[in-house]
């Protein structure tokens, strides 16, 4: 194994990200063996912790998750603590100072990673300011981990990006999409380009739609603030959604590496058709949830929620239809859909194969139909893939019924799926950079998106409402079955 000596800035260390997410990734990575006892953390936040602090809510954090709480006290250690103020030099000085005293202490070549987990607003300045104060002047590798969102449309992404690249080059910055990090995602690639059955098959001559979905039961939660200013749109298509289409889309990289990858990812995302201000309604529709009921209580409709406007137009529901005008994919629909507030949590590709030229079976009798083959994705909870197809139904009739090859990832005895932010700090402390965004991703991404955020932000249309534990508005079945298809429901 390898074992990364690095140091880990956290910028955000009192935070939500840090305490559900990072705490406890850094933690299994440091349990499995990944970090050596070469390795700090140096939590930079607004409020003045102290180490003690920090490793009280950081023990914290581990014990609120299934993780053996053996080596806890020995993993805080590692932890410091560094008031910060992200406007005040002094600050980056004593950074400075901190970062020097424990790379010599715990023997760190100098390797830094400057985590941004705070308000986005601050991310510029900070990258900006590091390298002004002469933080990122090490003796080893400095490198960005930034997290979402990276902007707010192609204006605010193109300054953000400009900002950063003043003090990091493309290859030292990591932006951050952890649906890159989950494990059914990476076994994406693998599905499709190991192989033999699917990629001959992988193109419109075989394959007549597309559909991603993920779903999510929870409301907005806390965050009514800052999903005010963003919708399912801008907080789950432009990065996540659109990333899956791209693995599902690409052509077959020539080889498993960063550029490679990405080269394909960036070809395929230019082939995707604009969409105009003016047909954004033929392509995307968006609604909101309205009250409803989860698992037999009543929750409140989003106009209701914290920090939300009571005539609030915000999306919390989109279904949309790609295009990738190539040659692979001409003619068939990529649809994704995502929302807040709906029956389940689970997010699933459903990757639907064309009917045959003539199926004998149907010819037999009217009502006898036949199922089209469906590869499904399960990206979670479930994580696995099942294949239907058809096959006999048992008995003297001669008639056809779907049966479902399945396989399970959580039916491996022993098997724990590492989370994505384990692996995708890993990745970052190895430098590789392959499940990361590259910056023109980011850009291309929010030149598609802008045009329907500014559809929705134009209309006077009242946004449909959807009531809460259902799969969404109405308007999301019809974009589907004016085509002709339908969302496959499956468990
Ligand atoms: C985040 C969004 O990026 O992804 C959240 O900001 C959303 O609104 C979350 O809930 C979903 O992630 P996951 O891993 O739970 O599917």
């Amino acid at each position: 194994i390898v074992q990364p000596k690095t140091s880990i800035i956290l910028f955000g260390a009192t935070g939500d990200l840090a305490k559900r997410k990072l705490y406890p990734s850094i933690y299994s990575l440091f349990l499995s063996g990944k970090l050596s006892d070469n390795f700090v953390v140096i939590g930079a936040a607004r409020r003045p912790w102290s180490d003690a602090e920090l490793r009280e809510n950081v023990k914290k954090a581990i014990e609120e998750t299934h993780l053996s709480n053996e080596r806890i006290d020995e993993f805080c250690q590692h932890f410091f603590y560094l008031p910060f103020d992200v406007t005040n030099t002094e600050s980056y000085l004593k950074l400075k100072h901190k970062l020097e005293e424990l790379e010599a202490k715990f023997e760190i070549p100098g390797n830094r990673i400057y985590y941004m987990a705070m308000a986005p607003q601050f991310f510029g300045t900070i990258a900006i300011q590091l390298k002004k104060e002469g933080v990122t002047q090490s003796e080893g590798w400095n490198r960005l981990v930034i997290e979402k969102p990276f902007g707010h449309d192609l204006p605010s992404a193109q300054k953000l990006n400009n900002e950063i690249r003043e003090a990091f080059s493309e290859d030292q910055i990591y932006r951050i999409d952890h649906y890159l990090g989950k494990e059914m995602v990476q076994n994406i690639e693998v599905i499709r380009f190991a192989n033999a059955i699917f990629e001959p098959l992988w193109n419109n001559r075989h394959i007549s739609n597309i559909q991603i979905t993920s779903s999510e039961v929870l409301g907005v939660e806390d965050r009514g603030g800052y999903y005010e200013t963003s919708g399912a749109l801008r907080d789950m298509v432009q990065n996540h959604l659109l990333q899956m289409v791209l693995l599902l889309s690409m052509d077959p990289p020539i080889r498993l590496a960063t550029n490679e990858v990405r080269s394909e990812k960036i070809k395929v995302l230019r082939a995707i058709r604009p969409i105009s201000t003016d047909e954004a309604s033929d392509y995307f529709i968006r609604g909101q949830y309205a009250a409803g009921e989860i698992s037999g209580s009543e929750v409140p409709g989003y106009r209701q929620e914290k920090n939300v406007k009571e005539d609030s137009t915000t999306e919390t529901f989109v279904a949309g239809k790609l295009l990738i005008d190539n040659h692979r994919w001409a003619g068939v629909p990529f649809y994704v859909r995502t929302g807040k507030r709906m029956a389940v949590k689970s997010t699933k590709i459903v990757v639907q194969f064309k009917d045959l030229p003539l199926n004998v079976y149907t010819q037999k009798s009217e009502d006898m139909t036949i199922h089209p083959n469906l590869l499904v994705i399960h990206i979670q909870p479930d994580e696995g893939i099942t294949l239907i197809l058809n096959g006999k139904k048992v008995g003297l009739l001669g008639e056809t019924i779907p049966v479902d090859l399945e396989f399970k990832n959580n039916s491996i005895d022993g098997v724990n799926t590492p989370e994505a932010y384990e692996r995708l700090i890993y990745d970052c402390m190895l430098g590789d950079a392959t499940n990361f965004a590259h910056w023109d991703e980011v850009n291309l991404s929010w030149a598609l998106i802008d045009p329907i955020s500014k559809a929705w932000a134009e209309s006077n249309e009242e946004i449909e409402q959807y009531v809460s534990g259902t799969m969404g508005p109405k308007s999301s079945e019809q974009l589907l079955s004016n085509d002709g298809f339908k969302w496959w429901a499956l468990k």
